[in-house]
């Protein structure tokens, strides 16, 4: 049995968790910069980490107090070292090394990429490797083929835009505000997902990667046609996303070899929508459905803890003087994706 302190600091929320290796949050605590950065309609990286900075030592006070713990009672400190904005990220892990040396604990520099990855089986006890996973965030899309802790064959990213950014993109030229996916998806449930037209980028194409910049500019033209409204806009949008997750993975799923599960994890894998059309894909494939709930979906410190218990067993822990790394692919060997920008 073991007890981590985890800590997650890579884009725009604060978050501390202790998780034990039985699967048990016993306290969490996240704390969303969402009001900071409002009025620039995306997230600022230096106000981002001058937040972090403020928040982050009365978060983990507050969490051990929740959870009745004493630092000494902790096994090992975990923190995201990437890939993120750099600044936050490094205020995690500085906090992570300066308590771990404090104590005398392991390190785990944990790659925020696994802690969605791999989040799936806290939830789920169940959930065996391999699996297959489709990772939708705010800066990755991603298909991969969870093979084991730290082995994971990447079978498709997007070339341009993550889905989590075309959410947010929609919900700012919808005037939705930020963060925009979970504003589209409340919108959306009130319009017609048939009405406005839209492209499927890259659907039916023989690489299973993801393009959603079409859409997006698709989305500016029918809003500003003046035909539409925002619902019927927002609905007819997350449609269309769906339509393109669910042709990519359906792609990506013939050429994979044998999986466990189908599994979507990241902050768009709370949307109820995805959800259901995937669970439809995973039953069309003869394969159970797995997802966290969304809390877990959405960015956490539990899933960072738990990615570092799933490395506590082999003793796979971090040297003190690790760094911070702005790109962290999961798949190093995965060649870039056709007109690929800066996404890992
Ligand atoms: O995993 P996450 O919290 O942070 C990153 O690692 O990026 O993902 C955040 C992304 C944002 O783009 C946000 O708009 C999107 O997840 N998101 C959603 C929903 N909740 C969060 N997108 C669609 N529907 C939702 N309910
Ligand atoms: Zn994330």
């Amino acid at each position: 049995m073991g007890t981590i302190l985890g800590i997650e600091s890579s884009c725009d929320e604060t978050a501390a968790a202790l998780v034990t290796s039985d699967r048990r949050i016993l306290a969490q605590h996240i704390a969303s910069q969402d009001d900071a950065h409002r009025p620039y309609g995306g997230v600022v990286p230096e106000i981002a980490a001058r937040a972090h900075s403020e928040r982050l030592a009365p978060l983990i006070e507050a969490t051990l107090n929740d959870a009745g713990l004493d630092l000494s009672e902790v096994d090992a400190i975990a923190a995201t070292a990437g890939p993120g904005l750099i600044g936050g990220v490094m205020v995690g892990l500085v906090t992570a090394k300066a308590l771990a040396m404090a104590g005398g604990k392991p390190l785990y520099a944990i790659n925020h990429l696994e802690g969605h990855a791999l989040s799936p089986r806290l939830a789920d006890v169940s959930l065996r490797f391999p699996y297959a996973l489709l990772l939708v965030s705010g800066g990755h899309c991603q298909i991969l083929r969870v093979e084991g802790v730290g082995r994971y064959k990447r079978f498709a990213t997007t070339i341009d835009d993550a889905l989590g950014e075309a959410f947010d993109k929609t919900a700012k030229l919808l005037g939705l505000g930020f963060p925009g996916g979970p504003q589209v998806e409340r919108v959306a449930r009130q319009g017609n997902p048939r009405a406005v037209p839209l492209p499927r980028p890259l659907v039916g194409s023989g690489e299973p990667h993801f393009s959603f910049a079409g859409l997006k500019s698709a989305v500016l033209r029918a809003k500003e046609s003046g035909k539409y409204a925002d619902a019927d806009l927002a609905a007819s949008f997350q449609q269309a996303a769906i339509d393109c997750v669910t042709d990519r993975l359906r792609l990506a799923l013939e050429t994979m070899d044998e999986v466990t599960a189908l599994v979507v994890a990241g902050g768009v894998a709370a949307n109820a929508g995805v959800r259901a059309a995937l669970e439809c894909v995973a039953g069309e494939f003869g394969l159970p459905f797995s997802a966290p709930p969304p809390a877990l979906c959405t960015d956490n410190a539990a899933m960072i803890a738990w990615a570092a218990l799933e490395r506590f067993a082999p003793g796979l822990s971090d040297p003190l003087d690790i760094s911070a790394r702005p790109r962290w692919p999961l798949d190093p060997t995965a060649e870039p994706a056709r007109g690929a920008g800066v996404k890992a």
